[in-house]
């Protein structure tokens, strides 16, 4: 099957100097969720018809799997799909779907096709409120006859509620031909591709139809306020299918995955969390209130305290992450590793046991078993040149407030005292520490405040 992707309109409405079909739905552009779609249809030809927005829609898309044609000016979607032939498979259907419909299910799709038999069908739908669209005319037996845009409709058309989702396929050489008889002689003087289901009737073909299971499957975005609606309603159906899956959500309504979310058993989510990149939760892992996790792998038992900006990281089993921490990319942690407040990771691996409850900052470091990081603990990774490595072995005990300037190692169960700055290798088993010896003048007393002349 050729799959020919409409996408060269030029979404006035969305007030925005971005191509309307990159903008965003869960964390990708508009295109790329339909060209997922026609991806999962195993498409033989994928054509993208773009134009408006110009190279930056294409550039956007580097696959090699995807053939691109410029429509230039855009004289409507008949107008959009001629351009599409030559890159088309003569032998094989086409199905026409459009870049700012992103939400239409493969298996709705899948019924289109099936119910074409090689001939033409169209993908309907029955609204209360049918405005803007075009009109499905059935004759006596219920047979479509034509499809009627709403400006050139008749007062009794315009009564229709089955509307013209814009989808459809068709045997591609009869499309060559009855596109090549299409005029622009219409309210909007523009090349309707509807035209060619009257053509077909006329030919003597059938045109069959299929309805989505849900309305929402072929929505458009026009504008910001329907890309946000249709955020909603995808999100709601992944947050219904993690339900499905045994997550527990505190709120399906306050929940947002970007990308992919997968979990083990008895996971739970609380509100408000946002999900980018591939997640990869393990079983009995929990996830407090207001986190963000990008590209994360965590394993069981881990909980995650709220308030967390993690991302690009590994994180071992039976962890505790958080209030307010945030890991970033480049890290990994081994099991029972405890992270608190205001403790920021870059770049670093540690091993298991280890905690740092408090205002840290670890930046690229190796950081062995059970050590203990005190509070105010930095590591002065950077020279203003270049990053250096700091390591900590096994056993070690920071003091708080302690600066390690790297590079520097700290040996295995050495202990740093507290206030130290650490600028060179402090040996194993014994106690560094720099520190301006502490001085108490009982003499001393404190200046009296200055009389007012
Ligand atoms: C079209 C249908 C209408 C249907 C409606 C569903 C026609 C003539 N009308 O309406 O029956 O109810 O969709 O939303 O087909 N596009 C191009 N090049 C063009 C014009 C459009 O690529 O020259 C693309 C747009 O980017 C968009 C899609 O085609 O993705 C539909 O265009 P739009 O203007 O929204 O549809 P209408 O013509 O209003
Ligand atoms: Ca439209």
């Amino acid at each position: 099957m050729n799959v020919v992707i409409l996408a060269a309109g030029q979404g006035k409405r969305m007030h925005s100097d971005l191509p309307k079909v990159l903008h965003r739905l869960a964390g990708r552009p508009l295109l790329a969720h339909v060209i997922d779609t026609a991806r999962h249809l195993r498409a033989g030809r994928i054509v993208v018809v773009y134009g408006h927005g110009g190279e930056t829609v294409r550039e956007a898309f580097p696959e090699r799997d995807l053939a691109w044609v410029r429509q230039s000016p855009q004289l409507g979607t008949g107008h959009a799909l001629i351009q599409a032939l030559p890159l088309l498979d003569r032998g094989d259907p086409t199905l026409v779907l459009y870049g700012d419909v992103p939400l239409t299910r493969v298996a709705t799709l899948q019924a289109l096709c099936a119910c074409a038999r090689g001939g033409m069908a169209v993908l309907t739908v029955t609204l209360d409120d049918p405005a803007n669209y075009g009109r499905i005319v059935r004759g006596a037996g219920g047979a479509i006859r034509r499809i009627v845009e709403e400006k050139d409709a008749s007062p009794e058309e315009r009564a229709l509620r089955e509307v013209n989702t814009g989808i459809l396929v068709a045997p591609t050489r009869a499309l060559e031909r009855w596109l090549s008889r299409l005029s622009a002689d219409n309210a909007q003087k523009e090349y309707y591709l509807t035209d060619v289901v009257a053509m077909a009737v006329g030919d003597g073909l059938p045109v069959a139809s299929a309805h989505p299971a849900h309305d929402w499957e072929t929505l458009g975005v026009n504008s910001r306020a329907q890309l946000a609606q249709l955020e909603r309603i995808h999100q709601r159906e992944i947050a219904s299918a993690l339900l499905e899956a045994g997550v527990a959500l505190a709120d399906p309504a306050r929940i947002d995955v970007r990308g992919s979310l997968s979990c083990g058993r008895d996971c739970s989510i609380d509100v408000n969390c946002v999900f980018e990149g591939e997640v990869v939760l393990g079983d009995r892992v929990v996830v407090g209130a207001h986190c963000v996790l990008r590209d994360l792998r965590v394993a069981a038992g881990t909980r995650i305290l709220p308030f967390c900006h993690l991302e690009e990281a590994d994180i071992g089993a039976g962890c505790r992450i958080g209030p307010y921490t945030r890991v970033r990319p480049g890290t990994t942690l081994a099991e029972d590793v405890h992270l608190g407040n205001f403790v920021e990771v870059k770049a670093s691996a540690i091993a298991a046991g280890t905690k740092a409850g408090h205002l840290s900052y670890l930046g690229d470091s190796e950081i062995g078993r059970n050590v203990n990081v005190g509070a105010g603990t930095i590591t002065c990774n950077f020279d203003g040149r270049n990053k250096w490595r700091t390591v900590i072995e096994d056993e070690v005990f920071i003091g708080s407030d302690t600066q390690l300037v790297a590079p520097v190692r700290v040996g295995r169960g050495a202990t740093l005292g507290a206030g130290t700055t650490l600028t060179e290798d402090a040996p194993p088993g014994q106690l560094t520490f720099s520190r301006v010896r502490q001085v108490s003048k009982p003499e001393w007393a404190r200046p009296g405040k200055k009389s007012k002349a």
